[in-house]
């Protein structure tokens, strides 16, 4: 939920201003993950000391702050470390105690920033207190700091000089939960410590030298140096002091891919990020962590550590190159993120489709997907995962899935599909959508399917998050960056990589081929006739202002395909207009709903032309006969009500049923963004929202 960034800078002369500038820059990128504060740590003028500056707020603010503050911009540190963090409040308010780093005592030895969540802190905390620490906020991640002094401290006491990655095993030894951190000691200067479990953490590498190779080698404990597992809840901390302090002190290794051929140190910087947007103008070199490394940052090496060997355990980590530009993750002309997305739909849904379509010969290649096909095939339903927008893009392909294949297809909220412990067996094929691939519910229902054998199939944005790799296959949805809190294009990208799915999987099918080419023809459209619904922006502009900006709630009536496109409509408008919305069946109009019809609420009615549209029409009469005047979308050159029944009509082009609704959420796509920017509301930043969730 919070943004992780970190610099570390060798051999390589930085004034500290530039530092600040380089922490600040990489906490502006990562804004979208958490926003309610903000705070950097880096070295002061005495040796030793450790600057924290932070603030409840976003990073302008933070900036502001340093901006205004008397630290000296120009001192020199040919060798540095600096940490930065943005967080969005889980535990404890968005203030200023509250906003990371840490630290573990009043002279800072060490400090830390966390992403995740310690499930034990309340146990660690106790205890730390009752060793006479004193807590300055209400953060579970406070206790890690103190822990690290406190188990440093406890190795000093014995005589026994700890390696920093060493201090790091006997500190994650007593934690329980998620986290992704990076440390920083007076203890140990120029040296950073990241690690991660269950939350991202990548390192981004700049050297001037190509480096020897292009991968990590994984640093493994000799047998009798692993460390046994403490816990807190023994009300002691037993889990550390595990070495003798010569074996402890030894750093053996060097790292082969940062060689030099003179033997001498080479020059080189280090990003620590929770994601690669902060990291991909400095550098294209990342290495992605996994679920317990240790990255280890010192005299211009990486290295990566793990406290345990397990079987099959991988001996070394890529260090890959990020295909992502800059330009990519910038707003460009747009005012929001949300925008920029909303209009970048025509080249996102082309990209989807980029590589994977022959739409001369209507062919399908999914090459994530193609070896498991036919397990998928053989498999007894097909159980769709996923929460919000993600959940959304699900129903609205479901019965493309169900009439072209023939396979039960059931759809689930993630938080739901838990809490039910719904069954899941071996010969189930559940599949993952997810633009972020971090999100904490659909992660825990994946490893829920998992550990009852499912086959699991991704639909996924982020390429290298969680949800990617933990997969057993799936499809990246190659949308690029979404950095609106708002889901737009993810939407419509998920949309087609699943009807892609449901294409693939029918490809055998004799009967099926007819359907199949006119939904392919009907594909290769898409990204044009997106281009045509975008040019409705103005009129929706105008319709807002005049009818909807002061309206207090509003019903989105669908039916069939149009249903998942009111449900996804409402939830954009509710999230980032604050209006408050919902989307209606339009047959279950007459069971309830009906009764709130009157001249003065507004109602959207998705009344494009498919089998069902008599259906809508009977349902948009019903609202009509009670005064209600729809905003009706519609095909082009159609009329569905006369002018003086409805209060405007939206046209956008006529595509096959199953793909209308790509089309037909653009409107509302735009109607929620200008409803949010006339209420003045900071489209890219809703209250109480944060991009990638994290938490439970
Ligand atoms: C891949 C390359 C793409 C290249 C193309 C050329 C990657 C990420 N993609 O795309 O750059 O242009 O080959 O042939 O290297 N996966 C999961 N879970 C998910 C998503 C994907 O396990 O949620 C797996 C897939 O099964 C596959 C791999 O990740 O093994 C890459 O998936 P995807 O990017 O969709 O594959 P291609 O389209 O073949
Ligand atoms: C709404 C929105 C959310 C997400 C949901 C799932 O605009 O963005 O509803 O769709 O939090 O997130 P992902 O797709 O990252 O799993």
């Amino acid at each position: 939920m919070c943004g992780i960034f970190g610099y570390v800078n060798f051999l390589v002369d930085k004034t500290r201003g530039e530092i600040v500038d380089t922490l600040i820059d990489g906490l502006q990128k990562l804004e979208y993950r958490g926003y309610d504060s903000a705070g950097i740590a880096i070295d002061g003028d005495k040796k030793g000391e450790t600057l924290i500056v932070k603030t409840a707020g976003k990073v302008k603010a933070l900036k502001d702050k340093l901006d205004n503050s008397n630290i000296e911009r120009s001192t020199i540190f040919d060798s540095h470390v600096g940490i930065a963090h943005t967080r969005w409040a889980t535990h404890g308010q968005p203030m200023e105690s509250n906003c990371h780093p840490h630290r573990s005592d009043p002279e800072a030895e060490f400090v830390v920033v966390h992403n995740g969540i310690i499930t034990n802190y309340r146990e660690l905390k106790t205890l730390l207190v009752s060793k006479g620490y004193k807590f300055e906020s209400e953060t579970d991640t406070e206790c890690i700091a103190k822990l690290f002094k406190h188990i440093y401290d406890t190795n000093l006491k014995a005589n026994i000089e700890v390696d920093f990655n060493e201090l790091v095993k006997q500190v994650l030894y007593e934690l329980e939960g998620s986290y992704g951190l990076l440390v920083k000691s007076s203890h140990y200067p120029g040296e950073a410590v990241g690690t991660r479990k269950g939350s991202p953490l990548l390192v981004g590498v700049k050297t001037e030298k190509k480096l020897k190779v292009d991968f990590v080698d994984v640093e493994f404990p000799e047998q009798n140096q692993e460390v046994p597992v403490g816990s807190a809840k023994n009300g002691e901390l037993n889990g550390f002091i595990p070495l003798s302090g010569a074996e402890a002190s030894l750093r053996t290794s060097q790292s082969r891919a940062f060689l030099a051929d003179d033997g001498l140190p080479m020059p080189a910087e280090f990003f620590f990020s929770s994601d690669p947007a902060s990291v991909v103008q400095h550098t294209k070199k990342v290495l992605y962590l996994e679920d317990d490394d240790i990255a280890h940052v010192y005299d211009g090496e990486l290295h990566i550590h793990r406290a345990k060997k397990n079987a099959g355990d991988s001996t070394t980590r890529p260090i890959q190159t990020l295909e992502m530009e800059l330009n990519e993750i910038m707003k460009g002309p747009y005012t929001h993120f949300m925008q920029k997305e909303i209009f970048e739909q025509p080249d996102s849904t082309f990209n989807t489709m980029r590589g994977r379509i022959d739409f001369e010969n209507h062919q399908i290649n999914l090459g994530g997907l193609k070896a498991f096909l036919p397990a998928i095939r053989r498999s007894r339903r097909i159980i769709m995962i996923a929460c919000g927008t993600s959940y959304h893009s699900c129903l609205a392909t479901r019965s493309i899935f169900e009439e072209l294949n023939e396979i039960p297809v059931t759809v689930e909220l993630a938080s739901d599909f838990l809490d039910r412990r719904s069954p899941v067996f071996r010969d189930d094929t559940c599949v993952f959508v997810s633009q972020s691939g971090e999100t904490a519910d659909s992660i825990l229902a994946l490893q829920y399917c998992l550990e009852r054998g499912a086959l699991s199939v991704g639909i996924v944005n982020s390429v290298g998050s969680s949800m990617s790799r933990q997969t057993h296959c799936g499809v990246h949805i190659n949308a690029g960056p979404e950095i609106g809190v708002a889901s737009t294009k993810a939407y419509t990208s998920q949309y087609i990589a699943l009807v892609m799915f449901a294409l693939s999987l029918s490809n055998d099918s004799i009967s099926q081929q007819q359907r199949h080419r006119e939904i392919i023809d009907g594909l290769q459209k898409i990204p044009e006739q997106i281009k045509t619904v975008l040019k409705l922006e103005n009129k929706i502009k105008t319709l807002c202002t005049e009818h909807l900006n002061d309206q207090r709630s509003l019903l989105l009536l669908g039916r069939g395909y149009q249903f998942a496109t009111a449900l996804e409509g409402a939830l954009k408008i509710k999230e980032i207009s604050y209006m408050h919305s919902e989307g209606v069946l339009a047959g279950e109009l007459k069971h309830g709903v009906l009764a709130l019809v009157d001249d003065k609420l507004p109602i959207i009615a998705f009344a494009t032309r498919d089998s069902l549209f008599p259906k809508v029409l009977n349902a948009i009469n019903q609202v009509v006969s009670r005064d209600g005047r729809p905003i009706v979308i519609c095909d082009e050159g159609d009329t569905v009500l006369s002018s003086s029944q409805t209060t405007a009509t939206l046209h956008v082009p006529t595509t096959v049923d199953c793909l209308q609704g790509l089309l037909n959420v653009i409107p509302l796509q735009l109607m929620s963004y200008w409803l949010a920017v006339n209420r003045g509301i900071d489209v890219d930043f809703p209250r109480n929202l944060a991009k990638s969730v994290t938490v439970e």
